[in-house]
């Protein structure tokens, strides 16, 4: 039985068996999507870092492919990293066609020094297999402890790669024109945002808002995020080739999600331009657990794929996340209703659904609205709540939290602007939920572990009686087939 053990992503990217963490050369070349992984093919725990694999043509329906990149004796492991399309052959590898190549971080044992240092890999056959440059590391380091996760991409206007990777409390940006030769340019972040740990996984594009471009730059925490544990947050501001300066100048940090489990984020390089989409995805889990989460014969899965946009309130402009549209091709089975009444202390049932789910709801508020919605998983319930006096909505996973909560936290919280309505947008999968608020403004990522795979779902009124404009579920069909 396929994919089809106990908590099993259904709808969910996760490899046949042992450990995954951070995607990795996330790339979109010849009508395929690429992503790669940090991997340990031999361990359902943390280890030796490979490069899995993995392709898609459509984000949904994955097929796995042979490992990328082995850690090797000269430089050791294989760290995160991404891929780009060489469209003109800057680098030399391809004799007058394009072709992939994939920069990462190699990484000696600490027992050997545990050098970071950046490298390159080649693919002649559009990355089926890949030889590994000979004059690696491209850049090399002595002195610094952390100094990895390299993304690059092309830079039109400076006609560059351009390169941008951690080195412990800050970025720091290169530039090269053949991806063999690389040119230290400037630096950002020391004293910028959450510096709770170690700086990991930056990502760096441009977004449009209106007329204007900005660029977004991702950065996660190793510990001491949001909502405990590892996480992400972002800087918008302005890139000339160079320099990346801030623009929403305040003491804030914006954090990615409000949950635990949404860790190194990347988006694919070269996407379709006139799809005119920003789009990716993270791991699900987090490094305070991320060894005990109990799956096998896997353990790690990514969230389903988000793209990305800007919007602007109070003069504030912030990163939304939604759901990818590709996603309702999954939809089987639609349930949908219109103006459902909750009365006062009233519950409101549906009952025996099957896991994976999806659903899209918007919810009337007064001051005194208050209510659950409770995932009743026959035994173990996931619960949902939202007091309009408080503006919290609090995802309680206490009774489904399996071999992790003594180590996790059990309730993520997430405070709401003052609104008329709140909408949410849930995928709940045999291990995860993700819950897109108020149109993507906010997101709870977290791992859950029900027992069973039928549910009953109930909206439970805590306050005066409160209406449901909208209601749709849809069962999901799984991606493994
Ligand atoms: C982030 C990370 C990266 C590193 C990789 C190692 O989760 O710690 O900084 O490259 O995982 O697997």
């Amino acid at each position: 039985d396929y994919y089809k053990e106990k908590y099993r992503p259904q709808i969910h990217f996760s490899p046949v068996e042992n450990w995954m963490n951070d995607p990795n050369g996330l790339v979109y070349y010849k009508e395929k999507y690429h992503l790669f992984y940090q991997y340990h093919p031999y361990s359902n725990v943390w280890g030796p870092m490979h490069w899995g694999h993995a392709i898609s043509t459509d984000l949904l329906h994955w097929q796995h492919l042979p490992i990328a990149l082995d850690p090797d004796k000269k430089n050791g492991m294989a760290f995160s990293g991404t891929a780009v399309v060489d469209f003109h052959n800057s680098s030399g590898f391809f004799k007058d066609k394009s072709g992939l190549v994939l920069i990462y971080t190699s990484t000696l044992p600490d027992s050997a020094g545990g050098h970071q240092q950046q490298c390159i890999a080649y693919s002649q056959d559009d990355g089926l297999t890949w030889q590994k440059y000979k004059s690696n590391p491209v850049i090399k380091n002595k002195s610094k402890k952390d100094f990895r996760d390299p993304k690059v991409f092309w830079h039109q206007q400076t006609n560059k790669w351009i390169m941008v990777l951690v080195a412990g409390d800050r970025v720091e940006f290169y530039n090269s024109s053949n991806l063999r030769e690389w040119k230290y340019l400037s630096e950002f972040g020391q004293n910028r945002g959450s510096h709770g740990g170690v700086w990991e996984c930056p990502d760096f594009f441009p977004l449009q808002l209106k007329n204007h471009k900005y660029w977004i730059l991702k950065v996660d925490v190793q510990q001491g995020a949001y909502a405990g544990g590892s996480g992400g947050q972002y800087f918008i501001g302005e890139f000339n080739g160079y320099d990346f300066v801030e623009i929403n100048d305040f003491n804030q940090v914006n954090w990615l999600d409000c949950g635990q489990d949404f860790y190194a984020a990347q988006s694919w390089n070269e996407l379709p331009e006139n799809s005119g989409r920003k789009i990716w995805l993270a791991w699900m889990s987090n490094w305070d657990y991320a060894n005990q989460v109990p799956t096998n014969i896997w353990k790690g899965a990514m969230s389903i794929p988000r793209y990305l946009e800007l919007t602007k309130e109070k003069n504030i402009i912030s990163l939304v996340q939604k759901p990818v549209k590709e996603l309702e091709d999954l939809r089987c089975k639609e349930y949908i209703y219109k103006d459902l009444s909750v009365k006062k202390k009233g519950n409101l049932y549906f009952h025996n659904l099957k896991n994976p789910l999806e659903i899209d709801t918007a919810i009337s508020l007064d001051e005194n609205t208050k209510f659950d919605i409770i995932f009743e998983f026959k035994g173990n319930n996931l619960n949902l709540s939202y007091d309009n006096n408080t503006r919290q909505l609090i995802l309680d996973r206490k009774d489904l939290s399996d071999g992790i909560n003594s180590i996790s936290k059990t309730k993520q919280i997430t405070n709401l602007d003052n609104n008329n309505q709140i909408k949410l947008h849930i995928f709940i999968d045999w291990s995860s939920i993700e819950i897109f608020i108020n149109e993507g403004k906010k997101v709870i990522t977290a791992l859950i572990f029900p027992e069973k795979v039928k549910l009953d779902l109930n909206f439970k009124n805590d306050g005066n009686s409160f209406l449901i404009n909208n209601l749709k579920i849809y069962e999901l069909e799984s991606i493994w087939k």
